[in-house]
């Protein structure tokens, strides 16, 4: 359809219709078998079910071709319902969640995982995916941070940009794409205490630097959607905040695309005292230029009245449904309504389990290797813990995936390991006692019993083993939506495993799964080796086996800090200098920016990854000392495989504005490239440092850069090397 024909059928529409296309209703209104992820609001009234203009939760080509088909033939203009849904990291492949896509520092592979998603989604009736989230998280006790791609802004920036590339393609008709939906609009990752939901106080310096750059490089990408987020901001509740969405989304980010509300989040103004009632909350949400109510009820209850007493404008309502209008129009779905629902629906294929295998190998992170414990030598392994066997290797974000196609640690291992060489045994349950979830509840035996019964069992094949593979973790469920902890070890039942593991002395290689960062001081001291593995999804195993062996080097690197403590919570490398730095050496100044008992960074810093080769990094260097505004210079350094295996590394280039109008961060990541090297190879990796780089909020409220020094560091992480120097005159 054209736009003339868009706007015409627009005309013609009642008020009723075109209201309705801003409601968007849960699938279980369509069908019991949705997937829900907020508080239900009870059943639509049977006009909201006929008109509403979107759905979400619900997949399946052959349910989706019913509902449509009922759909079409009582809505008076045929217009078709549209079809969303959270594929975040896989629908039916499933990739690591997306704090281990981030870990690759591999933005096209990321591009291509989502093209692969995007055409799993559509060849099951999905139109349009709430991917990706593009929130900045410095906090681990957020148990969202697994959603994102972690700390920084430009890592964050290229994998948002990417994922919506690749979910949409150059042409949403062509049945192999899906409209992308950049969230959670906007710092939802600041969350205060790390509590979800919750209100976020944000200066507009550290708003506009940090939290909203990644949202604004996806924009570029032109997503058809952006969603509200749940939080206030300096006290507004995004969804209801003029300043976020009318002034930056729309006029300086320049988005035209359909803005929806996070689940119930135009509804929830009430709960946050911004909005006396429903109606209250329809006109707040309104005016900020929400186009879709996610299933809060307010639009469908009050919208009708708002546009009679005129509060709401028919300007304004129009503007809002010729967006969705046109989002389906984009879509292809009114020349196609069952777009994607003729198919068989989609399955795992060799091709998705290749990439994902892949994915899987490049975003695990060794964090240590001590004597060489890795790659695992021809010996026998036992491979212990919760972890070892379970095929739930998906985040609570992956619900279209099943766990039927995952491979486990000790399947992959049976492919690899002869049968004289390996065991295996669970070690413990998952969680402590208290926090038994529903699928671990023992009916046979008592939770200690069990326990005592699986830890004699793994002591065995411990005692039988050269080496043992501890697979520890986090249970999926304790990270992604409403997972605040306060806490953020392993649950106590596997510490205890692992200190009595080590009283084996046995080598001990630490395998851990989680969706976010976790205290690793005694883990880190107990184990020869110890390496992140996040939610791995669905070919967790092979790749995980990939690197266990030697096939693949290591190279996935920290998206994000791991503290020492959760005392250091939130932390970042990014952050901005005081007026009394700590030592670096061994000053013994006291009145300094320090705690008395823990260092102030990371246990791990951002960027931080090992491999089982080595690199050296040589010659760094500018190609120039000044920089005019207009001008550019290089940054390059000589890297050289050193070791003996092929690998590869992601070399970074970090700037610092030494002195500015505002005080600007320690360091920041500007760039980064991912290169492979087989053994004494060597390359001369270079960046180009423009005046763009360079710009910040400056204290007149500009985006501009100051003349004065900068130092650069092109380095293996946020921790490394050594400062070179260069002026912007
Ligand atoms: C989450 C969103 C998600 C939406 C729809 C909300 O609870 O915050 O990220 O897209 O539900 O499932």
């Amino acid at each position: 359809m054209d736009k003339k024909a868009l706007e015409a059928l627009l005309n013609d529409m009642s008020t009723e219709e075109k209201v309705m296309q801003l409601v968007q209703l849960s699938g279980s209104e369509y069908e019991a078998a949705a997937e829900i992820t907020g508080v239900e609001r009870g059943q639509a009234k049977d006009n909201v079910r006929r008109l509403a203009g979107s759905t979400l939760g619900i997949w399946g080509s052959k349910r989706l071709r019913k509902i449509q088909e009922q759909y079409m033939s009582e809505h008076p203009h045929h217009i078709p319902l549209m079809f969303m849904l959270d594929v975040i990291h896989g629908h039916k492949t499933v990739l690591p969640c997306p704090l281990g896509q981030g870990a690759t520092f591999d933005p096209e592979a990321v591009k291509k995982g989502a093209e692969m998603q995007a055409k799993e989604a559509a060849a099951d009736g999905v139109h349009a995916t709430f991917s990706p989230m593009a929130d900045l998280c410095r906090d681990a006790r957020w148990g969202r941070i697994m959603e994102s791609t972690g700390e920084d802004k430009l890592l964050n920036s290229r994998m948002a940009a990417a994922m919506v590339e690749g979910y949409q393609g150059k042409d949403l008709r062509d049945n192999a794409h899906v409209a992308a939906c950049v969230k959670h609009f906007a710092a939802y990752g600041a969350a205060e205490g790390g509590r979800d939901y919750n209100n976020t106080e944000l200066s507009e310096h550290t708003l506009r630097e940090h939290y909203l750059r990644a949202y604004g490089e996806a924009i570029k990408k032109k997503p058809a959607m952006v969603m509200t987020s749940f939080n206030s901001i300096n006290g507004i509740p995004a969804t209801g905040n003029k300043f976020l969405m009318k002034k930056i989304l729309r006029e300086e980010f320049g988005f035209q695309g359909v803005l929806i509300s996070d689940w119930g989040a135009v509804g929830e103004m009430i709960n946050h005292g911004f909005a006396e009632d429903q109606r209250d909350a329809a006109l707040k949400g309104m005016m900020a230029g929400v186009d879709i109510d996610m299933c809060s009820g307010c639009y469908s209850a009050c919208l009708e009245e708002l546009l009679n007493t005129g509060a709401v404008s028919m300007e304004m309502l129009d503007e809002a449904v010729l967006r969705v209008l046109t989002m389906k129009n984009d879509l292809g779905l009114f020349e196609d309504p069952y777009r994607g629902l003729s198919m068989d629906g989609p399955v795992v294929t060799e091709e998705s389990r290749r990439l994902a295998r892949e994915a899987v190998a490049a975003s695990l992170v060794l964090l240590e290797n001590k004597g060489n414990a890795l790659p695992l030598r021809k010996e026998k392994i036992a491979f212990i813990g919760p972890y070892a066997d379970t095929k739930r290797l998906q985040s609570s974000w992956a619900f279209s995936g099943e766990d039927e196609n995952t491979v486990t640690v000790w399947e992959a291992a049976s492919e690899v390991c002869e049968p004289e060489n390996r065991r295996v045994a669970t070690g413990c349950t998952m969680l402590d006692q208290d926090a038994v979830t529903a699928r671990e509840i023992c009916h046979e035996e008592d939770w200690q019993e069990k326990n005592d019964r699986l830890l004699a069992e793994a002591m065995s094949v411990a005692a039988w083993a050269d080496t043992v593979v501890l697979c520890l973790g986090e249970d999926s469920t304790q990270s992604g939506e409403a997972t605040s902890k306060a806490r953020i070890q392993l649950p106590a039942v596997q510490l205890h495993l692992l200190r009595e593991i080590k009283k084996t002395g046995k080598r001990i290689v630490t395998l851990i799964f989680t969706g976010r960062p976790l205290e690793l001081m005694e883990v880190r001291e107990l184990s020869d080796a110890l390496m992140i593995c996040w939610l791995p999804g669905t070919e967790g195993g092979h790749g995980i086996l990939d690197v266990l062996t030697g096939k693949v080097s290591p190279s996935g690197r920290l998206t994000v800090s791991f503290p020492y403590t959760v005392g250091q919570e939130p932390l970042h490398y990014d952050m901005y200098p005081t007026g009394r730095p700590k030592p670096d050496e061994k000053g013994n100044y006291p009145y300094t920016s320090r705690y008395l008992d823990c260092e102030n960074g990371a246990l791990y810093p951002f960027g931080y990854g090992l491999s089982y080769t080595s690199f050296a990094f040589t010659d760094p260097k500018l190609s120039a000392q000044t920089m005019s505004v207009r001008g550019a210079i290089a940054a390059s350094v000589t890297v050289k495989n050193t070791g003996s295996r092929k690998g590869s590394v992601t070399v970074q280039l970090y700037i610092r504005d030494l002195t500015s109008s505002r005080v600007r961060p320690v360091r920041e990541l500007a760039d980064f490239k991912k290169i492979s090297l087989d053994p004494g190879a060597e390359e001369e990796v270079s960046f180009v440092i423009r005046e763009e780089m360079l710009r910040f909020w400056t204290a007149e409220e500009t985006w501009e850069s100051e003349a004065g020094k900068f130092h650069v560091w092109i380095c293996n992480d946020s921790r490394d090397g050594e400062p070179l120097e260069f002026q912007l005159i």
